[in-house]
């Protein structure tokens, strides 16, 4: 694939400069007024999802300016590089398949694409055994609790994926250890029954070592328990490429399931990693996942850059990271059962695009990825939408919310409905001095206190958010919610020039963090570390004796 155009060298980037200039100071109340087709016309629909993405400060002129950026920065060859498994990850020399991960055919990818049916087939082995009662432990009782050890992207997906589909799960209750803090294992134990529990130890690498950590303590606590070494088979499973570590952990060839490293970690969720909510829902939902996620595939790969809600979507990340000066985008799902929807975005879109240099080892001299955060309506409302509608940064929002609930209360899930709503619509309008004096007026209240208070209810407005909508939260819509934000992704590194499949900047710490660990075990006692450090090293000890 050709090297990347530096963003500010694309044709378009000064006409964007200039358009986001006249912009700055419109309303979007009045972009509305403009042009009276704006509400239909500013919406996208794809693989179930509906994104009105009217409530942003972007008029068609400008819209048509961003779509010749994608198309200066050689979008379309670059998506169909991606879907052909072409090595986009080229620090690492790899593809970046998670699309065949979901896909019902192999197009062109036969080889890999059988691997990928053959490990299916082995996960719905293990869901429909698991979910029948068919699996023993080591004294003959059925296993009736999954733990899934990982962390990141062996731990953030399938972690989301079973917490947002309660309704739909099966006889197997699947829990998620990922911290090193041995509390996190502990308090995931102490509800469990080492004869009913079976853990997955899922790493990409088998070399994580919170991950490593809590396999070896989970299995010192079911040895504890009376299993023997013979019975560990009955309890543990690996997801992993590193076949040779999990066997030295223990863990044999059959009860490993294989992942490839043409999958990154943060787009796993698809594969054999996601074998905790296979279980957790069982295969058939598990499909339904995958196809919604594969009808997303097919309408990035084939809808035209207008219509294409991924692109779409990552052009007004650019519009407004690059144009806006934004670092930050926060979510919120309206739907309490997708709180952990954020922070299996941060990893996603963090871990992706949070570079400074471009594919090419070029450094950038623009914003990449902002900051990206959140939280479930309404407790947002209750905390951080303050600084979201009267704070001094620009946050773009994205609001998701489905349109209907599982629970039957229907009447209550209208207040969530109505309360979404709501803050979209009261970050566009915000509240004018005018309308802040007579609604203090309304009060009661004396001129002079009127005037002393009406600043303060002042919402300036005019800040930018897009409505995504679903008829109701399934694994269908799930799978391709994340398949949206996984294609939002690419396209915007893509963009930015930089390559979001590799994560080199994640290692320094765990080379640190080894050295340290060696001094405060007495294990290493070589080499000094800044002042700080040492003194931090020293507090502990201090605290332990
Ligand atoms: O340290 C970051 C990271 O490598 C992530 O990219 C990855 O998802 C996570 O750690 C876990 O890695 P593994 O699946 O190899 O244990």
């Amino acid at each position: 694939m050709a090297a990347p155009t530096p963003l500010k060298q694309l044709a378009a980037y000064p006409e964007l400069q200039h358009l986001a200039d006249e912009l700055r100071g419109a309303s979007i109340e009045q972009l509305f007024a403009d042009d009276p087709a704006r509400a239909e016309n500013f919406t996208l629909q794809a693989a179930g999802l509906h994104l009105d993405y009217s409530k942003h400060l972007l008029h068609r002129e400008a819209r048509t300016a961003l779509m010749a950026l994608a198309q200066q920065a050689g979008m379309d060859e670059r998506i169909a590089a991606l879907l052909a498994g072409e090595a986009v990850n080229n620090t690492e020399g790899r593809p970046a398949l998670h699309s065949l991960l979901r896909a019902d055919q192999g197009a062109g990818l036969e080889d890999k694409f059988d691997q990928v049916t053959a490990v299916r087939a082995r996960m719905q082995v293990y869901a429909d055994r698991l979910n029948d009662g068919l699996q023993l432990g080591y004294s003959g009782e059925v296993i009736t609790d999954v733990v899934n050890i990982g962390i990141g992207g062996s731990d953030l997906g399938p972690r989301l994926v079973t917490e947002a589909l309660k309704p739909f799960h099966g006889n197997v209750s699947c829990h998620y250890v990922a911290n090193v803090d041995p509390a996190d294992l502990q308090d995931t134990l102490l509800e469990l029954n080492p004869a009913n529990t079976l853990f997955i130890v899922c790493s990409k690498s088998f070399r994580t070592e919170e991950t490593l950590t809590n396999s070896l303590a989970a299995r010192n606590w079911m040895l504890q328990a009376g299993a023997s070494e013979a019975d560990l088979g009955k309890h543990f499973l690996a997801i992993t490429t590193n076949l040779e570590a999990a066997a030295e952990f223990g863990i044999a060839g059959e009860n490993c399931l294989p992942l490839w490293d043409w999958v990154g970690g943060r787009y796993s969720v698809w594969s054999a990693v996601g074998l905790s909510c296979a279980i957790a829902m069982g295969w058939e939902q598990f499909e339904q996942f995958l196809a919604g996620a594969r009808a997303m595939d097919r309408h990035f790969s084939e809808a035209p850059a207008q219509a294409n809600m991924p692109l779409l979507m990552s052009l007004l990340e650019v519009w407004y990271g690059n144009f806006f000066g934004a670092e930050n985008h926060v979510v919120l799902p309206y739907d309490n059962s997708l709180q952990r929807l954020p922070d299996f975005l941060q990893q996603l879109t963090m871990e992706s695009n949070g570079k400074r240099v471009r594919s090419d080892g070029g450094a950038v001299d623009y914003n990449t990825g902002p900051v990206l955060w959140g939280s479930a309506g309404t407790m947002g409302q209750h905390s951080f939408h303050q600084l979201l509608h009267q704070g001094t940064l620009l946050c773009p929002a994205d609001f998701i919310l489905p349109l209907t609930t599982h629970t039957g209360m229907v009447e209550q899930h209208q207040r969530l409905v109505a309360n979404c709503l709501a803050q979209s619509r009261a970050l566009m309008v915000g509240r004018s001095a005018r309308a802040a004096e007579s609604a203090l007026h309304a009060r009661g209240m004396a001129a002079e206190e009127v005037a002393r208070l009406a600043p303060h209810l002042v919402m300036p407005g005019n800040r930018p958010n897009s409505v995504i909508t679903m008829h109701a939260l399934t694994p269908a819509t799930l799978g391709a919610l994340l398949a949206l934000y996984e294609h939002r992704t690419f396209c915007s590194g893509q963009l930015w020039g930089i390559n979001p499949f590799d994560q080199w900047g994640v290692d320094l710490g765990k080379e640190i963090g080894v050295e340290v660990l060696g001094r405060l075990s007495g294990q290493s006692s070589g080499g000094t570390m800044d002042p700080a450090t040492e003194r931090l090293m020293q507090a502990w000890q201090d605290a332990r004796e």
